[in-house]
């Protein structure tokens, strides 16, 4: 019987929580899909050590490697063409993805962002920023979004949501903390949304 699983590029720069979340997540629920490929704009993080732990292939590509940043560009769109990738998902990768492979992959690249978009994301919006400025605005509620990543900063159709409580007592790491937790399940529930979706 042919292999149909869909092959998954992660791209991270940080301790890849979301990363060992989808990875366990596509065994237990038995997806069709298998992360190939862990890409790193940081050859040490958690994400990459996850990566080269379970010998899944790494690849450490930077914008400093190349004279420009089309090559660089270039250089990206190559490597996830020759390891046929069918899809790329961002968790926790602190770089623009350059736009030739946005257009290349379009539709099949996906983000996490920690708060419920539209609202608190685009420039500067990543890691605690998006906490206290969710505390300083008094919010209520807030969460984690799954979205496909276009041209535009968090502004990609959105896949799925998740909400946590914003507590009177919560500081910005309490809050980081809870989305998190919900980040965890939601970005598995999100993936296999979009493989029944485009089965
Ligand atoms: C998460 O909060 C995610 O929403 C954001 O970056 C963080 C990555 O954390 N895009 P981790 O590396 O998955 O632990």
């Amino acid at each position: 019987m042919p292999n149909t699983k869909k092959r998954l590029a992660v791209f991270c720069s940080g301790s890849g929580s979301n990363f060992q979340a989808l990875f366990y997540a596509i065994i237990e629920r038995a997806l069709p899909a298998e992360f190939v490929l862990c890409l790193s704009n940081r050859p040490e993080c958690g994400a990459m050590d996850f990566a080269r732990e379970q010998g899944m292939e790494t690849l450490h590509l930077s914008d400093k490697q190349f004279g420009s940043l089309d090559e660089f560009a270039a250089a990206m769109v190559t490597a996830l063409k020759e390891r046929h990738i069918d899809y790329i998902l961002l968790a926790g990768y602190m770089r623009k993805v350059p736009e030739a492979v946005v257009r290349a992959y379009a539709d099949r690249i996906l983000n996490i962002h920690p708060a419920l978009l539209p609202q608190f994301g685009g420039e500067g919006m990543y890691g605690i920023n998006v906490h206290t400025a969710v505390i300083e605005a008094g919010e209520t509620e807030s969460g984690a979004t799954v979205h496909m990543v276009n041209e535009e900063y968090d502004k990609g159709r959105i896949v799925m949501q998740g909400r946590v409580p914003v507590l009177k007592s919560d500081t910005p790491e309490i809050l980081a903390a809870r989305v998190l937790e919900c980040e965890h399940t939601l970005y598995p529930d999100a993936l296999e949304k979009v493989l029944d979706e485009h089965q």
